[in-house]
């Protein structure tokens, strides 16, 4: 049985489709702070099979050793964490203490129930500005916010378990895939889950599709001048169902014969930077739809250009990303189209 915190979620809710349809038994940890009941009940009519589900903290140690008490855990994707980037920016501390404590305390537990392979949702965020593109997984690594930093910070902290496991010649040693996801968009093609943000969208995506069926009057794209194809920033967008595809390649690979050694980290996307016009057009031809737009200043804090060199997780967990532009825009679409209110059921 796979353990997936953070599982109601966007990126978990896929997760949990794909897991299943692999064959894995899934145990759902989420608080609901930024997602909702309903999106794994359509997980489980989508799939016909359960989802065990608590409602709960992952930084509360007690449902945690409960749970691994009481349940054959084979290994844990960790995606629950707060992921707002302006948010953490206004409410630092509670972005540590949530994102790491989770942590803290899923790895403790993970450790005195001798369940060491783990399965983290970093984030390409941890490059921080680009210096040379496309990013390799060995490239240097900074932060430009506190969400940013929370991530580093997991990711270093976790690199110091197996070399613990070293020190004490542990039998069972730590086996950790850092996923460092580029920018996920899209939902599952039966137009049943998807992306459900609160409030106004932060990020392009989700405001594209909400401009679209009139909710927003017009989407403003930060920045005209950036020294990219067509001066809007190119980012590397990723279907959230291949992303979903590659927890499950690596959850095998934790699972193998082979195992993976240690800590590694992985990029997540489909290694082509596009940018926010080429998007906003793509989503006005496949769909059919008017999205108005105006150019307005650039966002503090963005980069121009950021796309993945994904080689390592072809090679090493034989996984790539298939879905492309034209699948995205068209399944964010139907997800927008048939909830316009997201998962919160109107009439
Ligand atoms: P999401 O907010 O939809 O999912 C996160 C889930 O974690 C939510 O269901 C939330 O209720 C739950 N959660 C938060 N704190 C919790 C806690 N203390 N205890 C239990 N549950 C808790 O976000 P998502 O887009 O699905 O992202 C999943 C993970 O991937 C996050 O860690 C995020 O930082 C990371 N990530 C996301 C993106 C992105 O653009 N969506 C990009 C890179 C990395
Ligand atoms: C994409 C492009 C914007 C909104 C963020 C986080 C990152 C990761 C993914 C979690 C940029 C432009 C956006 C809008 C716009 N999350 N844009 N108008 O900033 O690449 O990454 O989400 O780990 O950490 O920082 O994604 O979707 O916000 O922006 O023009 O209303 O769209 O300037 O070029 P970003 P995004």
């Amino acid at each position: 049985m796979i353990l997936v915190t953070g599982g109601a979620g966007y990126i978990g809710s896929h997760t949990c489709v794909e897991l299943i349809e692999s064959g894995y038994d899934v145990l759902v940890l989420d608080n609901l702070s930024n997602s909702s009941r309903e999106s794994l009940h359509r997980v489980e009519r989508l799939t016909g099979h359960k989802v065990s589900f608590v409602e709960g903290d992952v930084r509360n140690g007690d449902i945690l050793n409960v749970l691994f008490d009481t349940h054959d855990i084979d290994a844990v994707i960790h995606f629950a964490g707060l992921k707002a980037v302006g948010e953490s920016c206004e409410c630092p501390i509670f972005y540590y203490e949530n994102n790491i404590e989770c942590t803290l305390k899923l790895v403790q537990a993970m450790q005195d129930h001798n369940v060491k392979n783990l399965v983290f949702s970093s984030s390409a965020t941890v490059y921080g500005d680009p210096q040379k593109l496309p990013l390799t997984e060995d490239m240097p690594l900074s932060a430009t916010n506190p969400y940013g930093r929370s991530k580093l910070i997991i990711e270093e902290m976790l690199r110091d378990l197996p070399r613990a496991d070293e020190l004490t010649h542990s039998d069972n040693p730590w086996s950790v895939a850092l996923l460092r996801y580029f920018n996920p968009v899209g939902a599952h093609k039966s137009g049943q889950i998807g992306e459900d943000p609160n409030g106004i969208p932060n990020n392009l995506m989700p405001f594209i599709s909400q401009t679209a069926i009139g909710k927003r009057d017009c989407l403003s794209v930060f920045g005209g001048d950036y020294n990219t194809c067509d001066g809007t920033g190119v980012r590397d967008y990723i279907h959230v169902v291949d992303l979903a595809k590659g927890h499950v390649k690596a959850v095998q690979r934790l699972l193998s014969e082979q195992g993976l050694d240690g800590v590694q980290a992985f990029n997540l996307g489909t290694g082509h930077g596009i940018s926010v016009l080429e998007m906003v057009n793509a989503f006005k031809d496949c769909n059919h739809v008017d999205v108005p737009y105006q150019i307005s200043d650039r966002r503090p804090g963005d980069v121009a250009a950021c796309y993945a060199d994904v080689s390592r997780a072809q090679t090493e967990l034989g996984w790539k990303a298939e879905l492309g532009l034209a699948d995205m825009v068209k399944d964010s679409w139907r997800w927008q189209s048939r909830n316009p209110e997201g998962y919160r059921v109107i009439g």
